[in-house]
């Protein structure tokens, strides 16, 4: 596996590469990689091509100093895992590549679904994530780009945003990749964060799936599926929205329908967590 710093060692790779006829994908993280990042991973390389992990702790997404301070960075572990996952190129740039000084980078807008669920309880969050994700897509221009499930409205945003730019001209075709969410054996939703799950918040976690999986086992109609999923969740849960959605405009359904989402986000202790589970054909 190559390393690229900065973006002109990046530039050198990708030419290199596309000279020898190779296609790219990008999968971006923030590193702390776990299953679910390398299943993105594994995922591009099955499909054949030149694959560049990012890994940017990306400071504009954070609305609190504290939780881009406390975000795990594992950075020595990850470029193993990269390589032995046989990664062609892991990108880890500088904050001055991402955001150069006195350059004003285009905002793409988040619009109305921008401004709901995530977006209520993390003001500024998705622009700080499209910002950076839009970088990405222009530093690297990649065929490909692959995002999890885990974080469904990151991934339907991001799929917005570049429609309207392939639309409009702006951007090259770019296929955005939707890869099902990884679980640990009893269906917590892995994530960074988890590390920072005290062992005594554990089985609360664990209840976030548990709760999703009794709504879905409830039938079709709302109020009795949020119902049973909160009969589920551990009472130490501090719950900030658990909702059934349509998975294009993120309104609220009164009756499920199939690929709607049930969607949730929690915190336990001090770790905030989002999961959500798709509503499969009756
Ligand atoms: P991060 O949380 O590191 O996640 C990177 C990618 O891995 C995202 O597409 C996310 O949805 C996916 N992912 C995380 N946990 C997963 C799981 N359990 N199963 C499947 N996929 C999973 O999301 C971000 O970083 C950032 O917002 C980023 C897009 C990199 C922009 O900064």
């Amino acid at each position: 596996m190559e390393l690229a710093h900065s973006t002109a060692e990046l530039d050198a790779q990708l030419i290199a590469a596309r000279e020898q006829g190779r296609k790219v994908a990008l999968v971006p993280t923030m590193g702390a990689l776990h299953k679910g990042h390398l299943s993105l991973v594994q995922r591009a390389l099955a499909e054949g091509y030149f694959v560049v992990v990012s890994i940017f702790v990306n400071p504009k997404q954070f609305g609190d100093e504290a939780d881009f301070g406390d975000y795990p960075r594992t950075l020595g572990v990850d470029a193993r895992l990269l390589t032995d996952a046989g990664v062609d190129l892991l990108f880890a740039p500088g904050n001055s590549d991402i955001y150069p000084p006195g350059v004003e980078l285009k905002q793409p807008q988040a619009g109305e679904i921008g401004q709901k669920f995530e977006g209520e309880h993390r003001p500024g969050h998705f622009d700080g994530m499209l910002l950076v994700v839009n970088r990405l897509f222009d530093l690297v221009s990649p065929s490909a780009a692959y995002f999890g499930e885990k974080d469904f409205q990151q991934l339907v945003l991001v799929k917005n945003m570049v429609r309207q730019q392939i639309q409009s001209g702006e951007r090259e075709p770019l296929k955005i990749v939707s890869c099902e969410t990884v679980r640990d054996e009893e269906g917590l939703a892995l994530s960074s964060r988890n590390i920072r799950i005290k062992p005594e918040h554990l089985a609360a976690a664990r209840s976030i799936y548990r709760a999703l999986s009794a709504g879905l086992a409830a039938g079709s109609n709302r109020e009795r599926m949020l119902e049973a999923a909160k009969s589920e969740l551990d009472p130490i849960t501090r719950l900030d929205y658990l909702e059934l959605i349509d998975a294009e405009s993120f309104e609220v359904l009164a009756e499920a329908k199939p690929g709607a989402r049930l969607i949730i986000a929690a915190s336990v202790g001090e770790v905030r967590l989002i999961d959500n589970l798709v509503i499969g054909d009756a």
